[in-house]
């Protein structure tokens, strides 16, 4: 059986390479990536395989004989859409005949608010159109999405924030190593809902203090007061308005979530928010 994981090079694809390498074996893990000379340093066990999403050709040839796909969304803002690159994503794995495909999509997808949720709605119906059997991996927040407020807090500094409602924040390695035992295992449910234990920034704070043993305020402002203190901080308007609207997503409750999807694939607990803290800002 021929397992490949696309998007390899990113955080995401090192963490599930590593992951199935020990769970099927390297020679039967096929590391499809962008650039090979970046693929090949990173996974000298593997087969190391070009597929560029863009380039309906080249990712098609990057799955040929194989049986299991990992496929790792790609980030919006390419040269060509996202939707579009997806696309060409499924139809290769339409044209390769592959027999399983775990998706990492947006939680809720099929009815979340956020425009970031659409590339993800229409990559579903793609892959259920092809008719190829699925996973769809609806990964929460990354906790690494933070990195501001945890900084903020580790140096003693207000730690801000302006979006209501909860997430289900875990480290991104969590939702990799889950995302290759799917698709490692004999039999998979159709959607997972992938996320850690529902929180507000509230309480990210107060675990961001007991993991850093600072007593920083944690503060709720307006979003227009949230642009401003990242401009204070030294972003442009734009870049300041892209990171603060990364809020919007929990603001809007896309984000809330109650289930234990992921630690029972990953059968242990979701690593603990404090020790996942302790790990990002190590
Ligand atoms: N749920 C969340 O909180 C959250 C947060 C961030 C991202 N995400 C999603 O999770 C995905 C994985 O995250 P990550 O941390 O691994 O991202 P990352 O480290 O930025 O890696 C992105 C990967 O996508 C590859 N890629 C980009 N465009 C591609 C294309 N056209 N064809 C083939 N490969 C392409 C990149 O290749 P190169 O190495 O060649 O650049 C890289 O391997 C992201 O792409 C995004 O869809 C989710």
């Amino acid at each position: 059986m021929k397992y490949a994981v696309t998007a390899a090079t990113g955080n995401f694809g090192q963490t599930a390479v590593k992951t199935l390498n020990d769970l099927v074996g390297a020679d039967n893990v096929i590391a499809v990536v962008r650039n090979t000379e970046k693929g090949n340093k990173l996974f000298p066990q593997n087969e190391v395989r070009q597929g560029d999403y863009d380039n309906a050709a080249s990712i098609k040839d990057a799955l040929q004989g194989v049986d299991r796909v990992l496929f790792i969304s790609s980030q919006p803002g390419g040269k060509v859409d996202r939707a579009t690159a997806h696309k060409n994503v499924v139809d290769a794995l339409k044209a390769n005949d592959v027999k399983f495909v775990a998706y990492t999509s947006y939680p809720h997808a099929q009815d979340a608010k956020s425009p970031l949720a659409s590339d993800h709605k229409v990559t579903e119906d793609a892959i259920i159109a092809a008719g190829i059997d699925h996973s769809f991996l609806r990964n929460n927040w990354y906790l690494q999405n933070e990195m501001g407020f945890l900084q903020s807090g580790a140096a003693n500094k207000d730690a801000l924030y302006w979006a209501n409602n909860n997430a289900g924040w875990a480290l991104e390695g969590d939702y990799a190593e889950a995302a290759a035992k799917v698709v490692a295992a004999d039999q998979a449910q159709e959607v997972y809902e992938f996320a850690g234990a529902s929180r507000s920034y509230e309480d990210l704070g107060h675990a961001l203090q007991e993991a850093t043993g600072n007593n920083f305020a944690i503060k709720q402002v307006s979003q227009d007061d949230y642009v401003k203190y990242l401009e204070d901080g030294g972003l442009d308007a734009n870049l300041a308005a892209m990171f603060a609207s990364f809020q919007a997503p929990i603001d809007s409750g896309d984000l809330t979530e109650d289930t234990d999807d992921l630690a029972k694939v990953l059968g242990r607990p979701v690593t603990p928010i404090v020790d996942a803290i302790k790990q990002l800002l190590a």
